[in-house]
């Protein structure tokens, strides 16, 4: 730009400035913000700061304008289960979190809550940052002594009845039990979340969906000790993309079909996902019962596998030490599933395996160039009950 065209538009700015300073302080309000340091909380690790943060919680739910609170830098103890329920007066809430919020090291202490930090009933909210460390190693090593009775524990933060829900760029380490849990909320994204627990850590799942639509799971990296993402009963229009998962149980849909009456599982994508050292890529898992459940369009596209110990595969014989499966067999009706360029390298031979139901045998199954290799050897694949065709290169060979 042009000098003299510059100093014109400064001129012109300023005058404007000058002229609506009224208006820039009306607009200043029309947020509500909160800084939980200023209720309370201390950034030093002992302080208990739950208090302050229900609190903050509170105002901003009950703002009528939307409203920001602000977790400053420093490790914040929420020492007890913050329950932050809505319905709220407005909803446009945002919490910004720099610092860390740290559970109790004391596993007895939240014991078998169900969530150390729950949102119930929220409608248009976005958390951004943020460290929020579970401190489960204590739990599960008590579980790992055999003959210790140990609380069930807790999970680190669940979206209950909730609609509208963003985060961004969250890190969840160490959870006692799953990490994030999104049961009956719809449209909701999760973006660059960091999940981070030991491989050998119990039922640590990464994200846990149930009766949840519309949900979107994008650039995200999930290292754990169960599945990366699990996906329950009525779950529907859910996409995943671009993820890295290891290790841990890999993408799982189920377990399903525990229940009788159960909603099914539909429409889900999962794209571009990378699975490092897991138990399992793709999964889709039934129990032996009966049930009314279902799985209907499913697609896994570009998917790539490294030392992967079941790439692909369809359980629907899932029933530990056989207790209470009548019949073994599932009810589970899965149909119109797409496995589509999934490629890469299988730490067994059996590198596809569909073992579906003697009762509902599984239909419209779709394999589109996979290629896996079980250490430079050809992999084999393995199918029961399952039925649908194969297109382009399928290796190893398909057995549908
Ligand atoms: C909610 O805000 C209203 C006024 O805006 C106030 O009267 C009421 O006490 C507040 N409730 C809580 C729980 O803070
Ligand atoms: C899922 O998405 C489809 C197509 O985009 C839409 O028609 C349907 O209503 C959505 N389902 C729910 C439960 O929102
Ligand atoms: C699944 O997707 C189809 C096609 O887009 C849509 O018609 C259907 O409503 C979706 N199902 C659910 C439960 O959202």
């Amino acid at each position: 730009m042009e000098q003299r065209t510059k100093l014109f538009l400064f001129t012109f700015l300023f005058l404007f400035a000058n002229q609506s300073a009224i208006l820039s302080i009306a607009v200043e309000s029309k947020i509500t913000y909160i800084n939980v340091m200023s209720l309370g909380a201390k950034p030093d690790g002992k302080t208990d700061s739950t208090a302050a943060l229900t609190s903050a919680w509170t105002a901003a739910c009950n703002s009528s304008k939307p409203a920001s609170i602000y977790v400053p830098k420093g490790r914040f103890l929420v020492n007890q289960q913050a329950e932050l329920s809505g319905p709220c007066r407005n909803k446009v809430i945002t919490m910004r979190i720099d610092g860390s919020i740290i559970a109790p090291s004391d596993y007895n202490v939240l014991g078998s809550t169900m969530f150390w930090i729950e949102f119930k009933s929220v409608d248009g909210l976005s958390i951004r940052g943020g460290f929020l460390d579970g401190k489960g190693t204590g739990l599960w090593a008590c579980k790992a002594a055999s003959g210790k009775s140990c609380p069930t524990g807790v999970s680190t933060l669940g979206f209950t009845n909730s609609n509208n829900i963003k985060i961004y760029g969250l890190t969840s380490l160490n959870s006692q039990l799953f990490h994030i849990v999104f049961n009956g909320c719809t449209n909701v994204k999760v973006q660059g979340v960091k999940v981070t627990a030991a491989g050998n850590s119990p039922n640590t799942d990464g994200i846990h969906l149930q009766f949840s639509t519309g949900v979107k799971i994008l650039n995200s990296k999930i290292s754990t000790g169960d599945d990366c993402i699990s996906i329950g009963p009525g779950t529907s229009n859910l996409s995943i993309e671009d993820v890295i998962c290891g290790p841990g149980h890999g993408i799982s849909i189920g377990s399903l079909g525990r229940d009788f009456e159960e909603e099914g599982v539909q429409n889900v994508t999962v794209k571009r996902v990378t699975f490092i050292n897991t138990q399992n890529g793709v999964r889709i898992k039934s129990w032996g019962r009966p049930s009314k459940g279902f799985v209907n369009h499913v697609v896994f596209q570009h998917a790539t596998m490294i030392n992967v110990q079941n790439p692909i595969v369809i359980d629907q014989n899932y029933c530990p030490d056989h207790i209470n499966c009548p019949g073994e067999v599932s009810g589970v009706q899965i149909n119109d599933v797409l496995y589509q360029d999934i490629h890469g390298t299988s730490a067994t031979e059996v590198a596809v395996k569909f073992d579906c139901s003697k009762k509902n045998p599984c239909k419209g199954i779709t394999l589109e160039d996979v290629k896996l290799n079980y250490k430079n050897q050809q992999a084999k694949s393995q199918c029961a009950n399952a039925g649908g065709n194969s297109l382009g290169l399928i290796e190893p060979s398909s057995c549908l």
